[in-house]
């Protein structure tokens, strides 16, 4: 392991509400999965930036996967079977060289909170890409993750699963203290670049939302280049070329409105007053539904 704060660093494994336990690694107080061989949080902190680099800010399983194929394909211009793959350009997933000789702009992606990124990004404002996703299938879609994932070592049921998460008490923490903080972010730091998609806006419309990234990126594309990329970009095309890693479940529906197969009624009206509670502030508006 490359942390450089190992007695700070160390496995944790936190119950469920039946007791089930997911495993992560508690690095200086941020979980995050135990398949990290990283710099450590306090390593991110002083990566090199290049003025040019673009960031990929998501919360697990908002759609990070296909935003970074996207975004790749309509920087490059090109059409390609992905060379890079998005977890070597993933801040804290390994040591800086796995992503410090790769051809700019590069794309770089990180779940962590601004606080913990590199000090330049805010210092140079590169670009910023933050993806969000409605937070009942981003808890759906993480649980199917977390049962899946080897080093969580998790087999909880369902029922169990949705409180401890939305304590933050899972790899990453919650994702209301995600959102918050990013939107706060985004408030105190009018001249940082950020520019916030939605993963429902993506299925709804593609081709417009690719055209928001090429401006925000810009670059111009043709619209038969753009449909090239939707092309490219479905979840049966990427889940064909990605197979490795198919059976992390990072691949799993793709879609809208898979929670009204998971959230039992009492479940939805629990949530509902959390949201209204914990985001009574936030002005975003998420669609359950298309
Ligand atoms: P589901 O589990 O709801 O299917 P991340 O990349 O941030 O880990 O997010 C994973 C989620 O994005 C999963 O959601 C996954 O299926 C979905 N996803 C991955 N590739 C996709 C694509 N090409 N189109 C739509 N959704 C995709």
């Amino acid at each position: 392991m490359l942390f450089s704060t190992m007695s700070q660093v160390h496995v944790v494994n936190v119950p469920d509400d039946g007791g089930d336990t997911l495993t992560s690694l508690n690095d200086n107080g941020v979980l995050i999965p135990e398949f990290i061989n990283g710099p450590g949080i306090q390593g991110v902190r002083s990566v090199k930036i290049r003025d040019d680099d673009i960031m990929l800010c998501t919360y697990p399983k908002s759609g990070t996967n296909w935003v970074f194929e996207i975004t790749r394909e309509l920087l490059t211009g090109e059409i390609t079977q992905d060379d890079i793959g998005m977890d070597q350009t993933f801040l804290e997933y390994g040591p800086e060289e796995r992503y410090a000789d790769l051809q700019s702009p590069r794309i770089l992606c990180s779940h962590l909170l601004m606080k913990h990124l590199p000090e330049d990004v805010l210092n140079k404002k590169i670009k910023v890409i933050s993806v969000l996703r409605n937070p009942k299938d981003v808890a759906v879609s993480f649980y199917n993750f977390s049962t899946t994932i080897p080093c969580a070592k998790y087999k909880g049921q369902w029922k169990n699963y949705l409180n401890p998460l939305f304590q933050g008490k899972f790899m990453y923490g919650s994702w209301m203290d995600y959102v918050t903080d990013w939107e706060q972010v985004k408030k105190t730091n009018p001249d940082l670049p950020v520019l916030t998609l939605f993963y429902e806006d993506i299925k709804q419309d593609q081709m417009r939302e690719m055209r928001r990234i090429c401006e925000f990126l810009g670059v111009e594309r043709t619209d038969d280049f753009l449909s090239r990329v939707c092309d490219n970009t479905t979840i049966t095309s990427m889940r064909a070329i990605k197979v490795t890693t198919t059976e992390y479940g990072v691949f799993r529906k793709g879609g809208v409105g898979d929670w009204k197969n998971w959230f039992t009624v009492a479940q939805n009206e629990w949530f509902d007053q959390l949201y209204q509670e914990k985001m009574a502030d936030c002005h975003l508006q998420f669609k359950y539904t298309l």
